[in-house]
């Protein structure tokens, strides 16, 4: 039985102290929460001041994005030790926001991918459609490719250790949402994807978020499918309340 993993990725939203206040509302309210994973992704400059505040929670820290690199001349770029330094346990990788604005690619999210591993951090990695692909019929090639790109070269003990967010693109900050059934069939559709590479034992472990517009009035449905194992929450990330309406259900 795969244990469900709520996460909010708050995008560029919240200074400082509107991070602190946040994450001090976020363990107010699901500090304690065992049954259900948790963790919560502010900017960069918001990690360190979370991370005190997080401590003695079940709330886990994430990033939202990484430089796969170690050190040295990548202005502007945050590595996968200096996120360990300040207490992060997972990074968001590939986000259709990345791959749209900021040319992320296969090659890059891979990347991305072996380098967290190797450092000890927790992937979440993202794959999902844009509107244009699904009404082409292109939908199961690109998640194939978002897939399959990503877990290159990746062990499947390496494998298990990582989450994947559907995040279908049209579905995101648009208030449209996927069908319960239609993000449920993707997300079989992933576990295919990964029971080829890795053997059904493996597949059936791995964590597959959905992510577009969830929402406390919609998370029961869709996380009620067989292979829906949590969420990659945006904007209903951004209040404590609103966030603890899609935990709470589950
Ligand atoms: P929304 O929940 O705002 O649609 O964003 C989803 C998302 O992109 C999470 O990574």
């Amino acid at each position: 039985m795969r244990k469900k993993f709520i996460a909010g990725n708050w995008k560029m939203n919240t200074t400082l102290d509107e991070a602190v206040a946040l994450a001090k509302d976020v363990v107010k309210t699901m500090g304690d929460t065992s049954d259900v994973d948790i963790a919560i992704c502010p900017p960069y400059t918001s990690l360190y001041a979370v991370s005190e505040v997080l401590k003695g929670s079940t709330v886990k820290l994430g990033a939202q994005d990484v430089h796969w690199e170690a050190k040295g001349a990548f202005t502007g770029k945050v590595s996968c030790a200096m996120l360990k330094s300040v207490g992060v346990t997972y990074v968001i990788i590939g986000h259709s926001e990345q791959r749209t604005y900021f040319h992320e690619t296969n090659e890059t999210v891979n990347k991305k991918v072996k380098a967290t591993l190797a450092a000890g951090l927790l992937p979440i990695i993202c794959v999902g459609e844009t509107l244009e692909e699904r009404k082409s019929g292109k939908m199961d090639a690109v998640i194939e490719s978002h897939t399959v790109g990503a877990f290159a070269g990746i062990s499947a003990e390496d494998a298990l250790k990582c989450t994947i967010a559907y995040e279908p693109v049209w579905a995101i900050g648009t208030g449209e949402t996927a069908t319960p059934q239609q993000a449920n069939e993707a997300h079989i559709y992933i576990r295919k994807l990964l029971t080829k590479l890795y053997g059904t034992s493996t597949a059936e472990q791995i964590r597959i978020q959905y992510g577009g517009s969830m929402k406390a009035d919609n998370a029961k449905a869709l996380l009620g499918q067989s292979d829906v194992d949590g969420g990659l929450i945006g904007g209903a990330s951004l209040k404590a309340s609103d966030f603890a309406g899609i935990v709470k259900p589950v």
